[in-house]
């Protein structure tokens, strides 16, 4: 873990994240009872809350991962997009949940419902660990969220990245503005 003082301040701790994600276990698994789910995680931003709520997940489950880029400055995104890691699973027919870290402008994840589509899924839900519906450009909404951010902060940890780094962060804080101004 890295012990550099890079957050301005503690959104959310490690206890209230591991309680948040207990809970989207159980309403997922209860939603999807007597199916199997396949988890499609979205690398590499969401690794971290694809580990901690499969571990909460009850039902038959398969997990696959994907992983895009979208062009734009490195903190905020537009709305090109490019495959970097295609699915390795065959997903037709099956119940699909897409795994994100974050949804900001929800161009990438409209993106990739679009992509998911195509596959032929059975369906497609979201869960994404954050929202920020205040900087929304798409229409796009998550069916499980697990906190909701309201101010317009640039936040890592838990999977979320800075030019690649302070995704150890067991928490997720607000990175100091000297950090990317
Ligand atoms: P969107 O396409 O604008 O919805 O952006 C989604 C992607 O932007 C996420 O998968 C993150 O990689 C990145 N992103 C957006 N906001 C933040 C943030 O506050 N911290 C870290 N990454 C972010
Ligand atoms: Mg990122």
């Amino acid at each position: 873990m890295s012990m550099r003082n890079v957050c301005e301040k503690i959104l959310l701790t490690e206890e209230k994240i591991n309680l948040r994600i207990s809970e989207l276990g159980k309403e997922i698994s209860e939603d999807y009872e007597g199916k199997e789910v396949t988890f499609i995680s979205v690398l590499n931003g969401s690794f971290m809350f694809t580990a901690d709520l499969l571990k909460k997940i009850t039902i038959d489950s398969c997990v696959d991962f994907i992983q895009v880029s979208t062009y734009g400055n490195s903190t905020s995104s537009s709305g090109e997009f490019m495959l970097k890691k295609d699915l390795s699973l065959d997903i037709e027919g099956k119940d699909v949940i897409i795994v994100e870290d974050i949804i900001d402008s929800g161009y990438t994840i409209a993106r990739l419902i679009e992509y998911i589509k195509q596959k032929n899924p059975a369906s497609v839900k979201i869960a994404t660990f954050i929202d920020k519906p205040s900087r929304r450009k798409q229409n796009v909404e998550a069916e499980y969220v697990g906190f909701i951010i309201e101010e317009d902060y640039f936040i890592v940890g838990y999977g979320l990245d800075y030019a690649q780094k302070y995704r150890d962060l067991p928490y997720v804080g607000v990175l100091k503005e000297h950090i990317y101004s």
